[in-house]
């Protein structure tokens, strides 16, 4: 049986509610989400679901299987939440992520981030986008041009991946990645990234996109510039000191010796969250700087601005970092 038609076999016990007809497709030390929480054991999800039936009726429809590697599946679901008399309470997108050992299922996570928007599909752009496509996102992307400008990237990403406007990217994104030049930053659409996770890449090069006044005088640093100009909007600073090569192909699964981390910096934990799960998917471990505030203890030239580090040895070079007015 392939990993596929193990979870559609799931997904058909799990609709018509068949408890034991699902625990047979689990490992016995499986582990599962409720909530915020984890279950452990079978016995534990066995209780979880027996409780949930009696509560409400989810109809999950598995739209889209994605195989990301031998031992993991993402499943992108339309999910219909009812009361007992199948009067519907919510509907909503989600991806489902299951690990599989020995042929059952050891591991659920599930997420509401679908989909990731791109606002530049240059090199640092759409080598995330390559990231997304390969851990099971959607993706859609944009430049300053018209989408047709992109057709060739999108190709490549297959057909995971759109182009789209600026605006409709930031609109279709649960979370939206900015990767345009810095000296753009005032273009990127304010609306449609509103209450939404927003991911910045940038970093400041005056004698490539132009000087600004306030980031030579140190009073505030580029991602809080982009948090000023999307005041409603959930900014993390991510992806800035990796060049895009090495972003391309460090990455490594979890748990193997030397993996190289990542830092991120943001005024909001539930969006560094996010964040930090994209990042763990993309094969990087996670270093939380601080608040947006902190972000210039990676930002060019500092210790932590380039090099393979993992997660101990980047916070001792982000220990490091001085302050462009500190530096001999
Ligand atoms: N390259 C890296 O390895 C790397 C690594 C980490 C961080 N970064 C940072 O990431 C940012 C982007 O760098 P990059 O190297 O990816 O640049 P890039 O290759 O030059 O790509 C820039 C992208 O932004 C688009 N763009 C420009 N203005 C736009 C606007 N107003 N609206 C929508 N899209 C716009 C461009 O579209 P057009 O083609 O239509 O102009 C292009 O797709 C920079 O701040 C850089 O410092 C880069």
């Amino acid at each position: 049986m392939t990993n596929r038609d193990l979870l559609a076999n799931a997904y058909a016990a799990f609709n018509r509610r068949d408890v034991d007809g699902l625990l047979e497709l689990l490992t016995d030390e499986v582990n599962w989400p409720d909530g915020d929480a984890r279950l452990s054991g079978k016995a534990a999800v066995r209780r979880y679901w027996l409780h949930q039936f009696t509560e409400t009726r989810t109809h999950d429809e598995p739209l889209r299987f994605i195989d990301v590697s031998p031992g993991r599946t993402v499943v992108h679901i339309d999910q219909t939440v009812a009361d007992l008399y199948g009067r519907v309470l919510s509907r909503g997108a989600f991806r489902y992520s299951f690990d599989i050992r020995g042929g059952l299922i050891s591991r659920l996570d599930i997420s509401v981030v679908t989909t990731i928007g791109f606002i530049g599909s240059g090199e640092i752009g759409s080598t995330l986008a390559r990231l997304a496509v390969d851990a099971g996102y959607d993706v859609v992307l944009s430049n300053s041009r018209r989408p047709e400008t992109i057709a060739d990237i999108v190709a490549k990403l297959g057909p995971s991946a759109r182009a789209a406007t600026a605006g409709d990217a930031a609109r279709a994104g649960d979370v939206v990645v900015i990767a345009i030049p810095l000296k753009a930053y005032r273009a990127v659409p304010v609306e449609p990234l509103t209450g939404k996770v927003v991911i910045d890449t940038n970093n400041y090069f005056p004698h490539r996109g132009g000087v600004f006044p306030e980031l030579e005088a140190e009073t505030t640093t580029t991602s809080e510039l982009l948090q000023q100009h999307l005041s409603t909007s959930h900014v993390v600073k991510a992806f800035n000191n990796i060049g895009y090569r090495e972003l391309a192909t460090q990455g490594q699964p979890a748990g193997i010796p030397g993996r190289r981390a990542m830092s991120i910096a943001g005024d909001d934990a539930a969006a560094k969250k996010t964040v930090g799960t994209l990042i763990g998917e993309f094969g990087y471990d996670v270093v939380d700087v601080g608040p947006l505030a902190e972000g210039w203890r990676y930002q060019r030239d500092t210790p932590a601005w380039t090099g393979r580090r993992t997660a101990d040895q980047l916070r001792t070079a982000l220990g490091q970092a001085k302050r462009y007015a500190g530096m001999s």
